[in-house]
């Protein structure tokens, strides 16, 4: 579809003069010979473009610029004017007018000036469009969500989607961080070739260099077949470096090296192979200080995170809360043909007050759960509650005034680590402290209890 332009000139020579050059470029041109004319036109919006006289009988095209603004018009304005009004024009592009023209006018600068303007108000516009319609979603592939902060989610994904550069999404665990790496590649031109995910902290060293670069035969004992890596399965589509911030020093050298390069070697290959790939990578560390501690090297963080994507946690978008447990509800109602269609009050009132420490991986869980205990067409608050999975008593600790940090640090840290059953890395990611740390305390803590007097 051609941009629609108006021209509002008294002096019908020049405007259809306009006309018919403009419609030479290919734009659908009406023209107006009066402000109030062109007025009535532009009110009804769909102008890309006015090009309007400043002098004109009644409604001049200040008056028509300021008519636009307060009604909300969107089109780009151009003013056109004499030689002794050129201050007044200057003065309208301090007000957001796109540009001027002087009479006499100079075919160059119109070819030139404008298409710009056009493609400005076309840029905004299709800005606009995507903002309106991001605005008033509630899902973005099979990421559900309406919170601001997964709607700017939303918007970051589809502006993002479509470029190369490295995405590193950043978020607790259960936030959805591979949800969003896969709704990455399906937005993107990548989404018919392959969508390979690896999870970094998976595997020791040696291990994990051969899942990611593949070997040549015979290139270490039992190395009886060639095997390609994740890099050569991911050609022509995207890799997902899950947990990206657990590897070894030197892993993190060879994967720099291919990221730059888009080319690496198999262990015990001479070739170098090519690939074309995009790369999204994901952790649960606080990267910052992943690097600031010498964990994750800066050079390859800031080649992962090009563009970097913060999913908070889901206690801090307690608006996704409840759109969340109904949509797990209806499908695993629907998985287990199961009648249950809401919840009582209690357990609604609990849903939305818990703080969900495992975000939406614990929310999800915890309704399957529930709704295959369900009887009746409700699930009450009992049923959350089944298989110890949120007794408040063991969830909560009192601690009484008088209580020194120290003490309250240690508590805490031994509820949440029985809480877990002794699994130190989801204590650790609970408690949103290092592993190692967390080792070393619970170790000084055991110890000084087995000593302690009494
Ligand atoms: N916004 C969401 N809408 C629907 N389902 C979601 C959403 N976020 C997460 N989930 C579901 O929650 C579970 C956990 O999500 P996912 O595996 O993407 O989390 P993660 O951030 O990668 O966690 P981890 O760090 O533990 O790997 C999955 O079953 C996923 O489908
Ligand atoms: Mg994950």
């Amino acid at each position: 579809m051609s941009a629609k332009i108006l021209i509002a000139d008294d002096e019908r020579h020049i405007a259809e003069g306009l006309q018919m050059l403009l419609a030479d470029d290919g734009f659908e041109v009406d023209v107006a010979t009066d402000g109030q004319a062109a007025w009535e036109l532009v009110e009804q919006g769909g102008y890309a473009l006015v090009l309007a006289d400043l002098r004109m009988p009644e409604v001049d095209g200040l008056e028509l610029f300021s008519r636009m603004r307060e009604a909300g018009v969107v089109s780009e304005i151009i003013i056109i004017t004499g030689k002794g009004s050129v201050d007044t024009a200057k003065e309208a592009m301090r007000e957001g007018a796109y540009d001027y023209l002087e009479k006499p006018l100079k075919i160059d600068r119109l070819k030139e000036l404008i298409p710009k303007a056009v493609e400005k108000f076309e840029v905004r516009e299709a800005n606009r469009q995507l903002e309106e319609r991001l605005k008033g979603l509630t899902r973005f592939g099979d990421l559900i969500g309406q919170s601001d902060e997964m709607r700017e989610i939303y918007t970051m994904v589809e502006a993002a989607a479509p470029t190369n550069a490295s995405i590193l999404i950043v978020g607790e665990s259960g936030t959805g961080k591979e949800l969003v790496a896969r709704a990455i590649h399906d937005k993107s031109n990548r989404k018919k070739g392959p969508f390979i995910a690896i999870n970094c902290a998976a595997f020791p060293r040696e291990i994990l260099e051969n899942e990611l670069f593949g070997h040549e035969k015979g290139a270490f004992t039992g190395a009886l077949n060639e095997k390609p890596g994740c890099f050569e399965l991911a050609d022509t589509g995207t890799l997902f470096l899950d947990e990206v911030a657990e590897m070894e020093p030197d892993i993190q050298v060879k994967l720099l090296r291919a990221l730059e390069e888009r080319s690496f070697r198999r262990l015990g290959g001479k070739k170098e192979i090519q690939v074309d790939i995009r790369v999204v990578s994901a952790t649960n560390k606080n990267v910052q200080k992943a690097v600031g501690k010498g964990e994750l090297r800066e050079d390859l963080y800031h080649r992962l995170a090009v563009i970097p994507l913060f999913l908070p946690p889901l206690r801090d978008r307690r608006g996704d809360v409840r759109l969340l447990a109904e949509s797990f509800l209806r499908r695993f109602a629907e998985e287990n043909a199961k009648d249950v269609e809401c919840f009582t009050p209690a357990a609604l009132e609990f849903i939305n007050e818990y703080r969900w420490p495992g975000n939406v991986r614990e929310l999800k869980n915890a309704i399957e759960r529930a709704l295959i205990l369900a009887r009746g067409n409700e699930i009450s608050l009992s049923d959350l509650r089944a298989h110890e999975l949120i007794t408040s008593e063991d969830r909560e600790i009192r601690i009484p005034v008088g209580t020194t940090l120290e003490q309250a640090d240690r508590t805490l840290i031994l509820k949440t680590f029985s809480f877990v059953n002794g699994d130190h890395q989801k204590a650790a990611s609970l408690l949103g402290m290092d592993e190692d740390k967390l080792r070393t305390e619970l170790t000084a803590f055991l110890s000084a209890e087995a000593t302690a007097p009494g």
